[in-house]
């Protein structure tokens, strides 16, 4: 006799997301059961393909089935879909399932290259993603994307993003004459946020990634307002933790109602160029203590390499132009938390009575 279905799901029970603190039979991850003899097989839809933990839960999967008298072959294929938000009426992106903008409290601590590193990384996952460049003081990503003399033009009465590693993007930068100033006034900023979300044809995504200017301006406020966040990136240099910056900025934006994501530590060790190993400079301040003591999660640090800046300022992302180097693989691990991280807010709205929103520490 062959199993059934039920029993199918029944020993699927016994796995468990580590995220979401639930079984993946109940948050109708298991997909297309197909029973053939003694095969089984199934699919298993993730919330997002960044998801850290697949192979652990494909295997899981496959124990699970194995272990089902009658079974002996079990065919598990993970996929994912990231899941719809629920869009307010005067939401602007309601095709973009994740907003999650990059924030740091001071200028210069590696917040653009944070951003494009890790829109890379999800995009490399399989996801669609975006960036938006809203540092309307300092516009830096089409630089750092080897995109600064890119015209964009426009479809339909709408901009088309420029395409670069895989990912959509938007600037100011691109908008403006080379060496044009602006006067900002606070208007003028919401004004211009409000444009880069309306008028530019992002189409569905699943993270658009917004480089914030620093500080807690108007153009936080004004995203928020537009196209509610996931939640929020601090990323803090040691410096700014040993003075406190960065903490200030947690609390504004707890404040504004943004849930933070977590933090990023960057600029943590050097990183000799001879031999690769880490010194730490600012020993005894950390991004991990800090995101401990303002109860956020931690979503790991990035060395100093002199290579980062390099590929920025030659346009070429550091993930791409260097993957072997140490940060490639810090800036997949941070991504993949990121991913996880907003997965389980999103799951914790939609279903709040459920699933509690735990950071992982
Ligand atoms: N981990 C790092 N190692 C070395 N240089 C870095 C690192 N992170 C950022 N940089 C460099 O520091 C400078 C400031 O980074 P940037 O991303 O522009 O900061 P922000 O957007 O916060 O102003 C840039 O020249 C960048 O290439
Ligand atoms: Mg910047």
């Amino acid at each position: 006799m062959p199993v059934t279905e039920n029993q199918v799901l029944d020993a699927l029970r016994n796995v468990m997301d580590p995220d979401l603190h639930r079984d993946i039979v109940s948050l109708n991850f298991v997909k297309d059961i197909k029973i053939d003899g003694t095969t089984v097989s199934l699919s298993v839809q993730l919330t997002t393909p960044a998801c850290p933990v697949k192979e652990i839960l494909q295997q899981q999967c496959v124990d699970s089935l194995l272990g089902l008298e009658g079974v002996e072959t079990a065919q598990v294929e993970m996929t994912a879909q990231v899941r719809e938000r629920t869009a307010s009426k005067d939401d602007l992106l309601p095709q973009v399932k994740h907003v999650i903008a990059i924030a740091s409290g001071k200028g210069g601590v590696g917040k653009s290259t944070v951003t494009v590193n890790l829109a890379i990384a999800l995009a490399q996952t399989g996801a669609r993603v975006g960036v938006l460049d809203a540092d309307v003081y300092g516009p830096s990503i089409p630089l750092m994307m080897g995109a600064k003399d890119e015209k964009p033009f426009t479809q339909d009465g709408k901009i088309v993003p420029i395409q670069r590693y895989g990912l959509h993007m938007m600037s100011l930068g691109f908008l403006m004459e080379e060496g044009q100033a602006v006067l900002w006034r606070g208007p003028m900023v919401a004004g211009t946020v409000r444009q880069l979300l309306e008028d530019v044809s992002w189409g569905e995504l699943d993270y658009l990634l917004v480089d914030l200017p620093p500080g807690t301006g108007d153009a936080p406020m004004s995203l928020a307002q537009l196209a509610p966040l996931t939640g929020v990136v601090i990323v803090a240099t040691p410096q700014h933790v040993a003075a406190n910056i960065a903490g200030k900025s947690v609390a504004l934006f707890r404040r504004l109602n943004s849930p933070i994501l977590g933090v990023v530590e960057n600029m943590a060790g050097f990183v000799c160029p001879e031999c690769g190993t880490v010194t730490q400079i600012f020993a005894g301040f950390s991004g991990e203590s800090l995101a401990k003591d303002l109860k956020v999660p931690f979503l790991g640090s990035i060395p100093l390499d002199p290579v980062i800046s390099e590929a920025g300022d030659g346009g070429v992302p550091s993930l791409v132009s260097f993957p072997a180097r140490p940060q490639a693989g810090a800036f997949h691990a941070i991504a993949g938390k990121l991913a996880q991280q907003a997965s389980i807010l999103a799951m914790s709205k939609a279903e709040p009575a459920e699933i509690e929103f735990k950071p992982a520490t």
